[in-house]
């Protein structure tokens, strides 16, 4: 099926787009023409900007729909289209024969990447490098504006303390702080220097709020979460895309303290709006504005809108209740004219600043911007830099060509190209990542060889009966490297897992291969946190690669061969076992915490030596993680000292410094984390806040000291009453390795 065949050369396009009005170029001069246009708009016109369609092949079905829907002005935006041609197909209709001429805006979920694939946001988080993060929002934001797509969904600022949620794997992270950094290098990235250059695309903080907070991590589910905790936990991130100038906002799923978000006044109108006075625009989630009636918090279609239109939700994502019952509302007055002028001038005002009523259209004739030699390489640098070392015993990594003659690639990941996109891997293609197989060839040297064997035949199988071949395998080795996780398809929406283990029958895959006494690298993929300790003692060395990308394969063995050195670091707490969950670094402390005490740390829990005491514990496991927040090794060491603070009045900015040593034999990277306690206050605190972070290189031997300097602003927090607080009072700070390290120096806040 095709549309209408109204493609036409491009030179054709630019020249019937000079007839169009032109670009306003300040922002008062779009403020004139978004008042301009919108005096001349129909009800049913607005209503159009205000709906979303999902370009699809069943609309292709009926292409006459989608072409009359625009030509009449009934549609603002659609989402997924397939190509540059439709997009120019449909963006011809709507500036040529639409009555308005306004140019439609397309959009796509562009979340760690086009078609050149990054790791997924978590796994990306744990480079903590902003300034790379950024560079990869830039690469996907050339590859995707060249397929006409002008607004990504992205990024994905939820904060989740729960790796059940499959949707772990698009946040950035367990904190805050970091999760603000990041998203907002996203945003710079994706929507570039200048919003109107074609290569820039929207950005859309989402889900807006709360969505992350899943109860017992399973999608779609409740959230209740006190406001002290909202705005000091899950707000932030949000504004600091708004700060970063992010254009648009999706509201979530979830219902948050009894009301969805999708119609959601508080967190809409008074935060998002007069709390931060953001000007663009909001659209819902996936017909999450339908979804009310599901919740329970809708009658009807009819009330859905006029809860959605109420909150400031300003576009609607594929569900109708807009455009079908707005007009009833507007008569009984349950919605004001106001409120539908003031969502249509927040989407022309977007459309404005993206430069779409002057240049509508898609240049095709641009040479194609995907996988570029350039996107390659900050994907294999992206790749590399997120992939956190958990484990080198007896300095196993870095191997060498010339002591490892012969490696074993063992593993059902070790040459599946599609688990290494991980979930929402748009337009990218399995055939192009590589794999940890497809380039292991490449570092062995000439003398070097590499056996494969998968083991199992894909990452959930429980099939056994490849077992034996792949101990066979393993027996001809110096060593196995060793590639297990979670598939891609268990990551991501609706990817929730009540256990973490390594699924199918990787466990006795694992046994089987150490058995033969072989060392074991264990290269772990997933798109969360996964519990393996079984298979971690099993194992010499560990990296954990999340879902890497297109460049997996030469990321993951430039470490393995010491091309490159582990710098990343985790940036979400591990547990040892799901039955820990929620577990966070930033908790509080409880009236009855563990004691540290080294003694009791050795008896067996729940044991009859066991003095267990009335504390806030398991009787079955130790409190601590698996692997703490911001834990990550390298292939050198790193020792701090002279951590000092120098103005420990705190009048106007605290600054810390901490003297870093690269102790090792190699160059490395070291991500360096300050974390401060305030000790008392109105409200209970954290345990620790990260507060800051440097990623600093140390040639070997060297030795630096690094500068921090905090404005006291970032000790204060939010109460329930959503009163800012900075309270004069006792702090710790720490500069540390990671969360779990480091003793602190403590410093008074005064007035
Ligand atoms: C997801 C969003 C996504 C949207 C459009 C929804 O199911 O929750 O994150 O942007 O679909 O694809």
């Amino acid at each position: 099926m095709r549309l209408p065949c109204l493609l036409l050369p491009c030179a054709a396009f630019l020249l019937a787009v000079t007839a169009l009005r032109a670009q306003p170029t300040s922002e008062a001069e779009i403020e004139i023409a978004v008042e301009k246009l919108l005096s001349q708009m129909t009800l049913a016109e607005k209503l159009g900007q205000m709906s979303q369609r999902h370009y699809n092949t069943k609309s292709l079905t009926n292409p006459a729909d989608s072409a009359s829907a625009v030509r009449n002005g009934q549609v603002g935006s659609f989402l997924n289209p397939d190509s540059a041609e439709t997009v120019n197909q449909l963006q011809k209709i709507a500036v040529e024969e639409s009555r308005l001429k306004i140019p439609l805006i397309f959009g796509i979920d562009v979340i760690h990447g086009y078609r050149t694939l990054f790791p997924i946001p978590l796994g990306q988080s744990c480079s903590w490098n902003p300034e790379l993060i950024e560079a990869a929002g830039r690469v996907a934001a050339i590859e995707a504006s060249s397929a006409g797509i002008r607004w990504t969904f992205a990024p994905m600022l939820d904060i989740t303390r729960d790796a059940r949620w499959g949707r772990i794997a698009e946040t950035l992270g367990e904190d805050p702080v970091l999760t603000s950094r990041l998203g907002a290098a996203m945003v710079r990235g994706f929507q570039g220097k200048n919003l109107t250059a074609p290569d820039s695309i929207a950005a859309c903080a989402k889900h807006y709020v709360g969505y992350g907070a899943a109860e017992g991590g399973r999608d779609y589910n409740t959230t209740l979460i006190p406001e002290a905790e909202l705005r000091n936990i899950y707000l932030p991130s949000f504004h600091a895309a708004k700060e970063a100038g992010v254009q648009t906002y999706m509201s979530a799923f979830n219902d948050l303290n009894g009301v969805p978000a999708s119609g959601n006044v508080f967190t809409l109108r008074q935060v998002l709006q007069k709390e931060w006075g953001f000007d663009g625009f909001v659209v819902s989630d996936w017909e999450s504005v339908k979804e009310m009636i599901v919740h329970g918090a809708a009658a009807d279609l009819h009330d859905a809108a006029r809860l959605g239109i109420n909150a400031g939700v300003d576009m609607e994502m594929v569900s109708t209740s807009y455009r079908d019952h707005s007009e009833a509302l507007l008569r009984e007055g349950a919605i004001s004219p106001a409120m539908i002028d003031d969502s249509v001038r927040r989407i022309l005002r977007v459309k404005f600043r993206l430069g779409l009523f002057d240049n509508p259209y898609t240049d095709t004739t641009r040479p194609s911007p995907l996988l570029t030699e350039e996107s390659l390489r900050v994907a294999r640098e992206l790749a590399t830099q997120s992939i956190v070392l958990l484990k080198n015993e007896k300095f196993l990594l870095p191997l060498s060509p010339d002591s490892t003659k012969t490696v074993a690639v063992i593993g059902p990941l070790a040459d599946s190209a599609t688990d290494m996109r991980g979930c929402w891997s748009c337009r990218g293609e399995a055939n192009e990542c590589r794999t940890v197989y497809s380039v292991f060839k490449d570092y062995v040297g000439p003398k070097g060889k590499v056996l494969y064997s998968p083991g199992l035949k894909h990452g959930s199988s429980t099939d056994t009966a490849e077992i034996a071949a792949a101990v066979k395998t393993a027996r001809k080795a110096d060593v196995v490297i060793l590639c297990v996780g979670e598939p891609h398809e268990l990551s991501g929406e609706a990817r929730c897992r009540a256990f973490l283990d390594l699924p199918g029958a990787q466990d006795p895959l694992i046994s089987a291969i150490a058995a033969t006494g072989k060392p074991i690298v264990l290269v772990v993929f997933g798109g969360r946190p996964l519990t393996f300790a079984k298979a971690a003692a099993l194992s010499q060395a560990i990296l954990y690669a999340w879902h890497p990308g297109t460049m997996a394969g030469p990321a993951i063995c430039d470490l393995l061969y010491g091309r490159a050195n582990p710098s990343g670091k985790l940036t979400v707490t591990f547990p040892r076992t799901v039955g820990q969950i929620p577990l966070y670094y930033n908790h509080k402390n409880t009236g009855r915490p563990v004691p540290i005490d080294p003694k009791a740390a050795q008896t067996p829990l729940g044991t009859a030596e066991d003095p267990k005491g009335y504390y806030s514990q398991y009787l079955d496991l130790p409190q601590a993680p698996a692997y703490p927040f911001g834990y990550g090794l390298s292939y050198t060491t790193f020792t701090y000292s002279d951590l000092k603070i120098e103005t420990p009045d705190a009048n106007g900015v605290i600054a810390a410094t901490a003297s870093i040593a690269n102790t090792g034999a190699r160059d490395g990277v070291e991500i360096v984390q300050l974390y401060t306690r305030q000790l008392v206050g109105t409200l209970t605190r954290p345990v620790k806040e990260l507060k800051d972070f440097q990623r600093i290189a140390l040639k070997a031997g060297e030795k630096r000291t690094v500068h921090f300097t905090l404005p006291k602003q970032s000790l204060g927090y939010y109460d329930n009453t959503g009163r800012f607080l900075l309270e004069p009072g006792k702090f710790h700070l720490w500069i540390a390795p990671n969360s779990a390290e480091g003793e602190p120096l403590e410093f008074m806040l005064t007035q």
